[in-house]
């Protein structure tokens, strides 16, 4: 059941799709109070209770014991002592022996969540402006909750089928030419590929919806020559864009006044990476529009993906800080003592004040001006919304791909996310497995991070491990930073044990896309911590390496450097399934319990239920090409089962019950 109450007035935030009428009485669990830093709600927290939930921030699956804030920053590197990543998802559920209780603070402000931090055996929620929808949703189990929490917020974004397969990316080398080698490689190597993301080097001084005349001569002509060999680009599209005359897409946006205001009326305008930017205001309608026009030009190429970026709206520098940062720069009777030096190395801080230049600017919701600081939360969804807008007014029948950094829930309807600026690090291998129960909880299902890591120098054996673990998330990019080591598979040792593990990745896509779908259709979770399948083993409530995935399958990876193998604990009998490659298949039946389970650095490992089988399709260079004639089902049978398996022409909008089938299979 869920109930909803009302605090102050909120803005309208998008997020659910049903209308709760709201309730008099006080809300039951939480002690709400004014207090100095807002409005609190406040929960004693019993013992045994875990807590789950809040889609992309750090730390564990089980979230009690820190402090977490709602307020999208771009502020890598994501450290355990962050407390907000790019997104806000306020939705979490506390979960114990006595009570099992959804909550979703519906808040587009600065938002907090001390759960356990100041005192362990309580949590306190604040709002900083004290204007939101609260809604309640009491059930069984973590899984009932969760679904309708999915139905209150909406279907999951879902990407044309060919998002699933392996897409190649990165930030600082991209050209026509540098393409065309990887996919030689590739080729060569036997790797299947079936997208390129570009980067903003890719595009003309980094200004969105152009193409680097150096890098990229003949944009239509690459796209169509792609298109021929069944490769997709994917343009990236950053939030702001130039503030220049020149520039036609800013003066459009001129005309039709869809840029954010400062206070005084005047166009805000900060540093991002094309120099001094205007910020569209999404969240007016006709800004929209504007959005979506500016894309008619690349979907009339053929282009079909795209991914959203900096759109927190992360900003470098404001224009007050710059100009303060330049003065302290230029200062020439500087006295460089010790002090000196430090007031020069802290100029970068100076670049962008919170104060003067990150709230100076507003939004215009309902004929109402709302300064960024009360609605920022959902600058990166309303640009979402914008996307989505353009796609439908192309092509309202097909489905494009498009996953954003920034986002709220309601944003998950319409686009997938990949999990920011992560680092070449072990840590951040685990993080990933970590964030994906939480972002399906709260909606978004097509999510993966940066494979091998994006910022910092990636090894053979992380990038290898990270691959093992990538194949199994619906997003699978690989994507690193300029003036990290380069990340093409081809250029590793471990190249050709790197390309067998994404040939698996091309085998599992049946079983994937149908659990995928089948999750979007049934507002479930794809991914899930065994605590939510298995609620009355104690064992499994502390279980945060390993998640189910789907229905039948559990995967557990190996994280840690020169590991050979890795303990793994099964909640139930299951088969292992241990391969290096399609056809390397190893199966081997575990009971119940602890075991060691010994992983080469080229092996992977997953498990799949007893009496459950899975589909599993011979290798294919593209997703377009995979036959569903060599499908066979792979599993550890003692009675008959029925594998539901769906499947569609992985296009068009049109998404139905029908395209599920029984596969039976015998033991
Ligand atoms: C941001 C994105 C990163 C991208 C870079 C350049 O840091 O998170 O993925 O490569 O900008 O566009």
């Amino acid at each position: 059941m869920i109930r909803r109450y009302v605090y102050g007035q909120p803005w309208p935030s998008f997020s659910c799709v049903q209308e709760i009428c709201p309730e008099a009485e006080p809300m039951p669990y939480f002690h709400v109070q004014q207090a100095e830093k807002g409005l609190t709600f406040t929960t004693k927290l019993e013992k045994d209770e875990a807590i789950y939930g809040l889609g992309e921030n750090v730390r564990g699956i089980n979230k009690r014991g820190f402090v977490y804030r709602s307020y999208a920053v771009d502020d890598a590197p994501e450290t355990e002592s962050k407390s907000a990543l790019y997104a806000s998802h306020n939705f979490l559920v506390i979960k114990g022996g006595k009570r099992c209780f959804g909550v979703f603070f519906d808040d587009p402000s600065l938002f907090e969540f001390d759960l356990g931090f100041t005192d362990p055996e309580e949590a306190t929620m604040t709002s900083r402006y004290g204007k939101l929808n609260v809604y309640l949703i009491e059930n069984r189990s973590v899984i009932a909750v969760a679904k309708e929490f999915r139905q209150l917020t909406g279907r999951s974004y879902i990407p044309p089928k060919w998002a699933f397969g392996y897409i190649q990316s990165r930030f600082g080398d991209c050209s026509e030419e540098e393409i065309n080698r990887t996919l030689d490689e590739y080729r060569k190597l036997g790797l299947p590929i079936d997208s390129f993301c570009l980067d903003i080097d890719c595009l003309d001084e980094y200004q969105n919806f152009t193409w680097n005349p150096v890098t990229f001569p003949n944009p239509e002509q690459f796209v169509r020559e792609k298109q021929e060999e069944g490769i997709h680009l994917i343009p990236i599209v950053d939030a702001a864009i130039r503030k220049d005359d020149a520039n036609e897409d800013y003066r459009r946006g001129k005309e039709k006044d869809v840029f954010c205001k400062g206070p005084g009326g005047e166009e805000f305008a900060a540093y991002v990476w094309p120099g001094l930017c205007a910020f569209p205001d999404y969240f007016q309608e006709k800004t929209r529009k504007w959005l979506g026009d500016r894309l008619q030009r690349y979907l009339r190429m053929g282009i079909s993906g795209f991914w959203s970026d900096m759109n927190e709206p992360s900003v470098f520098a404001g224009q007050g800080g710059f100009r303060r940062a330049a003065e302290l720069a230029s200062a020439t009777d500087e006295n460089y003592s010790f002090l000196g030096f430090g007031r020069m190395m802290g100029i970068g801080q100076l670049l962008y004040d919170e104060k003067s230049d990150g709230k100076n600017f507003c939004h215009r919701i309902d004929d109402e001006l709302a300064e960024n600081p009360e609605v920022h939360n959902l600058y990166g969804g309303m640009m979402a919304f914008g996307m989505d807008e353009g796609f439908r007014m192309y092509n309202p029948d097909e489905r494009f791909l498009l996953f954003s950094r920034s986002s709220c829930i309601g944003s998950h309807r319409v686009s997938g996310v990949w999990l920011g600026d992560n680092h070449s690090w072990w840590s951040h291998l685990l993080m990933n497995l970590k964030m994906m129960p939480s972002m399906n909880l709260c909606g978004y299902l097509f999510a993966g991070a940066d494979i091998g890591g994006f910022n910092g120098d990636t090894t053979d054996e992380l990038m290898l491990r990270w691959l093992e673990l990538g194949i199994f998330f619906p997003l699978m990019r690989n994507h690193s930073c300029w003036g990290t080591r380069k990340q093409e598979l081809y250029r590793f040792r471990y190249s050709e044990k790197m390309a067998k593990i994404v040939q698996i990745r091309y085998s599992l896509i049946p079983y994937l896309y149908s659990e995928f779908m089948k999750a979007a259709l049934r507002d479930e979770c794809m991914y899930r911590p065994l605590a939510f399948d298995y609620p009355d083993d104690p064992r499994a409530a502390g279980i945060e390496d390993q998640l189910l995935l789907g229905q039948e399958c559990m995967i557990a990876p190996v994280y840690e450097q020169n590991a050979k193998g890795r303990m793994v604990y099964l909640p139930e009998d299951m088969l292992m399934i241990r391969m290096s490659s399609p056809d390397s298949m190893e199966e081997i039946c575990l009971a119940r319990g602890d075991h060691y389970i010994a992983l080469e650095t080229e092996q992977l490992a997953f498990f799949i239920r007893k009496n459950r089988a899975i589909p599993f399709a011979a290798p294919a260079d593209k997703v377009k090409n995979i036959e569903e004639s060599s499908i066979r089902m792979i599993g550890w049978l003692q009675e008959e089962y029925g594998y539901e398996y769906y499947n569609d022409d992985g296009i068009s909008r049109q998404i139905s019950q029908d395209n599920l089938k029984i596969i039976p299979c015998k033991p």
